[in-house]
């Protein structure tokens, strides 16, 4: 880290200490507090992290008073606008945009690895049919570091690549057969003449008995989805993953840990539990009711896809999944879908609310993805496994980062104790 020439002062009774302050290319400042504890004998206290960066990360920058978003410098609008998903995985993972060469061999090496070990399929069949698509990704993604022992020591920097390439590639498989087993149809192989994002389209809704045309449209809009979920700097999945990794953990178990911490309705669950909340509010007419319980301290509901840790503003990834939802709506012919209805009538209300203005809560990522993978012919239980596919290279890319940074070290957070102090054992016949 440059060093800093800027410094804040600490005073504590009549002792005074100097913190180093350090300057991003972009954004707040920070406080370095590494020697805090060693100088002055104090921790700081920070439940949930609102206030403390846990790295130093070149990968995305998001401004949430602006509601910009930018991976490795490029806004995401013009991402989601111009790109498609490989692209952004390569930008992610090696910090620029391919040539067309190094594109084309990026495409071919994840085209290469999308099958998974046929060993792996007694997994899936181990699961009760009605298991949650979710509990079969984190169980079969963990389980990877039990069948690809050449890709699982994480100082070996070829095995580190080889990992991040099995796991963007084989996540659009696993999330398909989690699908295909729920539903009780058989697996569907990827093809290699497909691109990405067809491809998951074709091994969740091809079936043996008739040939599956992927809508073009369909896909655009899949591929869309992917890279708007891609990455968002030190979300809670990814800080789980960066925790995971620190022990030096394999990069398929570290994996699991993040995908099991996005499933949450406050972090990726939401999306589920937006769709699930639209359908229980009906009809707009409903709307004000639901309104009110947002705001009831007693109650303890809140508007799902609503409000954000960092974006006090529009979240740019919802706007742009918006005018998707638009399309795709046209498309099927389903524009005139009453749960769209409902959700631009919600975000009308909410918007136009005060509550939500002085809160700043406006519509997240998840508040639209839900209305397109429903209309898609998703059930609701596959959402948060999408975003799981989407943001394993959000997560490789940080993991990657991570061990690159010769400033990792096992991540090891303290406490405010509150607990008792030292006292001594009573036997229990004098209790
Ligand atoms: C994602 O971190 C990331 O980057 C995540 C993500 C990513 O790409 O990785 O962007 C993906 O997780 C998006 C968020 C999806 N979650 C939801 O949509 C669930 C609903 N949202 C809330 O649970 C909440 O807004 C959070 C969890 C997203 C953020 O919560 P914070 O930052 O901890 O804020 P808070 O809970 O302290 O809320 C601040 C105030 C509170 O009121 P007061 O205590 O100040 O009186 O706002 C209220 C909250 O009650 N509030 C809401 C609300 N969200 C916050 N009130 C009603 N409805 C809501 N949705």
């Amino acid at each position: 880290m440059a060093d800093s020439k800027k410094t804040a002062n600490l005073t504590i009774g009549d002792q005074s200490y100097e913190l180093p302050i350090h300057s991003p290319t972009v954004g707040p400042d920070v406080l370095d507090i590494r020697k805090l504890y060693s100088q002055a004998g104090v921790f700081t206290y920070d439940p949930g992290f609102t206030s403390t960066a846990a790295c130093n990360s070149t990968i995305t920058y998001i401004d949430g008073e602006e509601g910009i978003l930018l991976h490795r410098g490029y806004p995401i609008d013009q991402l989601a606008g111009k790109s498609h998903y490989l692209e952004v995985c390569f930008l992610l993972l090696y910090g620029h945009l391919p040539t067309g060469k190094e594109l084309e061999d990026f495409e071919n090496r994840v085209t290469n690895h999308t099958m998974l070990h046929e060993q792996m399929q007694h997994f899936f069949r181990g699961f009760r049919r009605d298991a949650h698509p979710m509990a079969i990704m984190v169980g079969v993604v963990g389980a990877m570091s039990a069948f690809y022992h050449d890709s699982t020591d994480i100082n070996d920097p070829w095995q580190r690549e080889v990992a991040s390439i099995r796991l963007i590639a084989k996540m659009p498989t696993i999330a398909a057969w989690a699908y295909k087993y729920h539903i009780g149809q058989p697996f569907v192989y990827p093809r290699n003449d497909l691109d990405y994002a067809s491809n998951f389209l074709r091994m969740c809704f091809a079936v043996p008995a008739e040939e599956y045309e992927v809508n073009p449209i369909l896909s655009r809009a899949m591929d869309r989805i992917f890279t708007l979920h891609a990455d968002h700097e030190q979300n809670a999945s990814t800080s789980t993953v960066r925790l995971a990794s620190s022990s030096g953990a394999n990069p398929f178990a570290c994996i699991a840990a993040g995908i099991a911490c996005l499933w949450g309705q406050a972090h990726g669950g939401a999306n589920q539990a937006c769709l699930e909340m639209l359908k229980e509010i009906g009809t707009p007419e409903n709307i004000p009711e639901y309104i009110a319980r947002a705001k009831d301290k007693n109650d303890p509901f809140r508007l799902m896809g609503f409000g954000h840790r960092v974006y006090k503003n529009f979240d740019p990834r919802a706007t742009v999944m918006k005018q998707s939802a638009d399309k795709v709506l046209e498309l099927l012919g389903v524009e005139n879908n009453p749960i769209l209805a409902t959700a631009k009538a919600l975000e009308e209300a909410a918007l136009a609310d005060p509550y939500f203005a002085e809160k700043k809560l406006f519509p997240n990522v998840d508040f639209y993805s839900g209305i397109i993978l429903e209309a898609m012919g998703f059930p609701t239980s596959m959402f948060t496994p999408i975003f799981a596919l989407s943001r394993t290279v959000g997560w490789i890319s940080q993991w990657k980062e991570m061990l690159d940074d010769p400033q990792n070290k096992i991540g090891r957070p303290r406490q405010l104790y509150r607990g008792e102090t030292e006292r001594d054992y009573v036997d229990i016949e004098n209790r």
